[in-house]
């Protein structure tokens, strides 16, 4: 048996399988974001362990004879946060998640010294965890001088699993103090960013052992025997093991809160001036490439919240068919954005609106702008060489019909919709503890899902989109330089 356990933004996902990596059960537990002033964003890391212990006791309740045979661990877990802990190991301060802001002026510092975008390979954004400690060094110098250990907040969780102070390589990639290409803690970057080698964890492959269950904690969830708990990786990386998403040519678009759009790579290609990530993949020698945008079907929540109507609602009232670009242009920077404009202080906009347009209209502009956000990040990822034919469509968007023809015209790739089922980043960590366990290669392990349907692009509408998103691109420069 073997436990993958996710740690999202808002939640903890846990999945149970067998060794065939066939379900056994799953389940989940939530936990607060505290946003203590404009652009924080914070957890209690102790929260996550409560999470995952209420996960373990569910499962233990309901199958207690699974959980008492299980033989490895995985992790996935939201990426960039720093959980900083004391050399006692005590947590010194709320986690800094990765979708806080506030170290902006220390991102941008950073981003600026010779060096440091060519050994991480990626621009320093402000939600990474370099800028985080130096923020800390400026604001709260008494907490940074007892930082004994950065922790990745998957690694937290694993720490208090294994007592061990490990981190793997994926998620360690987006930290600004790994040499992404060498696999290894860079002292250029380290020393750049004010920190020393001894704060950082030791780092595994994240289909490696990372160590073992605390005796005291396998004694507590009956399991006789010994588990191993694996590397594990960034959210991400851990997503595409779970969709099979790991060789040269595989990728996926997810239309989640933020938007992702993923290939997996053969060798390390940074090319941080498009503002794609290039972080190490979750098994070794392997890498893997995105564009991130930061508000998807959030921009559809927004849209739901102003007009009352659930998004599920708003997106039943299109067509399942799509019929030509909207009148209405939306920009779905409500977030600011990472890909392919690295700009935090961006905001959205309409354009277009006429005294008619209704929530039709808005709605589809809104799907539109989120589709050509995304053909931002795959123009930028070809730049890097990376060459997709066709990726998986994975999140919550892809509810809507009408959204995934579109997307798949915008992008003029066919997507690839998995069968129902259990695909995603539990399942990814699942594969990782197996192959920590011995069970099997990671390659071997890490398979596409069952494909219920392709949606091919629209060959007659795509000059209609094609044009309308030469237009979009036109308009971020437009923009930025009217605020300005
Ligand atoms: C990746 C990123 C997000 C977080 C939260 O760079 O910031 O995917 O890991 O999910």
């Amino acid at each position: 048996m073997y436990l993958g356990l996710d740690l999202g933004t808002s939640g903890l996902r846990a999945l149970l399988t067998d060794a065939e990596g066939q379900v056994i059960g799953a389940t989940e537990a939530a936990y607060p974001v505290a946003h203590p002033h404009p652009g924080w964003s914070e957890q209690d890391p102790q929260d996550w362990v409560e999470a995952a212990e209420a996960c373990v006791a569910t499962l233990r309740r309901a199958y207690s004879g699974q959980m008492a045979a299980l033989r490895g661990i995985g992790l996935s877990g939201q990426m960039h946060g720093a959980v900083l802990v004391d050399d006692s190991g005590a947590v010194l301060r709320p986690a800094i998640l990765w979708n806080d802001t506030r170290p902006h002026a220390e991102a941008a510092a950073l981003d600026a010294q010779p060096e440091v975008r060519q050994l991480s390979g990626n621009i320093v954004f402000p939600g990474f965890t370099a800028p985080k400690l130096l923020w800390l060094e400026r604001h709260e110098p008494e907490i940074f001088a007892k930082v004994h250990k950065v922790l990745l907040p998957k690694d937290y969780l694993r720490y208090w699993l294994t007592g061990n102070y490990v981190g793997d390589m994926s998620d360690a990639a987006g930290t600004t103090w790994l040499d992404v290409g060498a696999r290894d803690w860079s002292d250029s970057l380290l020393a750049a960013g004010h920190m020393r080698r001894e704060q950082m964890p030791d780092l595994v492959e994240g289909s490696a052992s990372s160590g073992n269950l605390r005796p005291a904690l396998a004694q507590d969830w009956g399991i006789a025997g010994s588990v191993v708990v694996a590397g594990g990786g960034g959210d991400n990386a851990v997503a595409a093991c779970g969709v099979g998403c790991l060789r040269e040519g595989e990728g996926f678009v997810s239309l989640g809160t933020s938007g992702v759009l993923l290939a997996a790579r053969d060798r390390f290609a940074p090319m941080p001036e498009t503002a794609v990530h290039s972080f190490c993949h979750a098994v070794p020698a392997r890498w893997y490439q995105m564009g991130v945008m930061l508000a998807a079907t959030d921009c559809l929540n927004w849209l739901s919240a102003r007009l009352g109507q659930t998004p599920a609602t708003l997106a039943g009232a299109l067509p399942d068919v799509i019929s030509g670009p909207s009148e209405v242009t939306f920009l779905p920077y409500l977030s600011g954005e990472r890909t392919p404009h690295n700009d935090s202080a961006v905001r959205g906009a309409f354009l277009g609106l006429d005294i008619a347009s209704d929530n039709r209209q808005l709605t589809q502009a809104v799907m539109e702008g989120v589709s050509f956000g995304l053909r931002d990040s795959l123009e930028a990822l070809s730049a890097t060489g990376a060459d997709l034919h066709h990726v998986l469509a994975i999140g919550g968007g892809n509810k809507s019909r009408h959204w995934v023809e579109l997307l798949a015209t915008v992008l003029d790739l066919p997507l690839h919709l998995p069968a129902a089922g259990e695909f995603g980043a539990a399942l990814g960590a699942v594969r990782l503890a197996m192959a920590a366990d011995g069970v099997a290669a990671p390659e071997d392990l890490i398979t596409a899902p069952e494909i219920a349907e392709t949606v091919a692009p629209r060959a007659e509408l795509q000059a209609a989109y094609e044009a309308r998103y030469q237009q979009y691109r036109a308009l971020y420069p437009a923009i930025t330089g009217a605020l300005s």
